[in-house]
């Protein structure tokens, strides 16, 4: 009998539950099941991430717009990276975790390349490195497959080739083009990268590069025939200030909800009824006396005319208790 989709895929997570690594998502590309990944550049929404059940958390360099407030992503440096890696590493158990090589961490030597991606690994625990290029990157690829260092490869629509490609551009739409990444992927997957995002190509040549692999392909508006997808997490969540292009699906407007969340906050203040009596702390019937000794009671409060309810739960308990009891 032939197994659904679901049933390959719910296989292939218990042949692997415990972690995700480049050696599970080739199996998952052998056996058809859909490779899952997403950004994240913090604790929460990386634990988020990984609790989802998510097959590989990338900190992408798109930190530089998503978070930091930059135009493009060329300025993000290998420290935002090295810090907001550190955090995201703190929250992920199965996930595998890919670290992104910022511009300028590899353009130069590829000495300097290893040395950089070896800080991801060393100090933020990075499983593996992203790069983005094609086949002019083969030589670096191979010396950190040679340092032991897996390497996820990027082709198509680089953001950090952004002035040479004279804006964010669908690439590979010409035959010459086509076949030009046609021939990235396979130089890069011959130097040993273990998977090849593949970012704003035209869907027919992405479906061509992922069937000439051995390894993953993991599309982002590269259409649904990669082997898996990537998205932003804060264009996934509306939290991206920006309208969005036609390849991203909104899966929850989470900006809404804390615009909403925020605007009662201050509601809440201004009218004063945040916060109210049971989300205050009280004084021991002890401490009472000293309020008023010192003539800061509230006059005519519940202080003033004595211990009212809570209080007196609170007033042999206060010594001893956290602040969130
Ligand atoms: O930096 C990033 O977020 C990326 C993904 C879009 C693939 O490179």
């Amino acid at each position: 009998m032939m197994m659904s989709l679901t049933g390959i895929r719910d296989e292939v997570r218990r042949m692997d539950v415990a972690k995700v690594t480049s050696q599970s998502l080739l199996a998952q590309k052998e056996h058809g099941a859909a490779i899952t990944a997403i950004t994240a550049y913090d604790y929460p929404a990386a634990r988020l991430v990984d609790e989802a059940g998510i097959d590989v958390l990338l900190v992408g360099d798109s930190l530089g717009m998503a978070v930091l407030g930059y135009e493009d992503t060329l300025s993000v440096t290998m420290e935002e990276m090295l810090h907001h890696a550190k955090a995201v590493r703190r929250a992920v158990r199965r996930s595998m975790l890919v670290v992104d090589m910022p511009y300028g961490s590899y353009q130069l030597s590829v000495e300097d390349t290893v040395r950089n991606a070896l800080r991801f690994v060393k100090e933020a625990g990075a499983e593996a490195v992203k790069l983005e290029g094609g086949a002019s990157q083969a030589h670096r690829v191979r010396a950190l497959t040679e340092a032991e260092i897996p390497v996820v490869g990027h082709i198509g629509l680089t953001p950090q080739s952004v002035h040479k490609m004279g804006g964010y551009r669908v690439q590979g739409r010409s035959e010459e083009a086509a076949a030009k990444l046609c021939d990235d992927a396979l130089a890069l997957e011959q130097a040993g990268a273990v998977a090849i995002v593949l970012e704003g190509i035209p869907r027919e040549l992405a479906a061509k590069i992922t069937g000439l692999l051995a390894v993953p392909t993991i599309g982002i508006g590269a259409g649904p025939d990669c082997d898996g997808q990537i998205l932003v997490f804060h264009d996934v969540f509306a939290m991206s200030f920006r309208s969005a292009p036609k390849f991203v699906r909104q899966f929850g407007d989470v900006a809404g909800l804390m615009r909403e969340g925020l605007e009662k906050f201050r509601e809440a203040v201004e009218a004063g009824t945040f916060p109210n009596d049971g989300e205050s702390y009280h004084m021991p019937v002890e401490g009472v006396g000293v309020l008023r000794r010192d003539g800061l009671a509230k006059q005519g409060g519940e202080l003033a005319v004595g211990v009212p309810h809570s209080c007196a739960k609170d007033a042999h308990e206060w010594a001893t208790q956290g602040v969130g009891e």
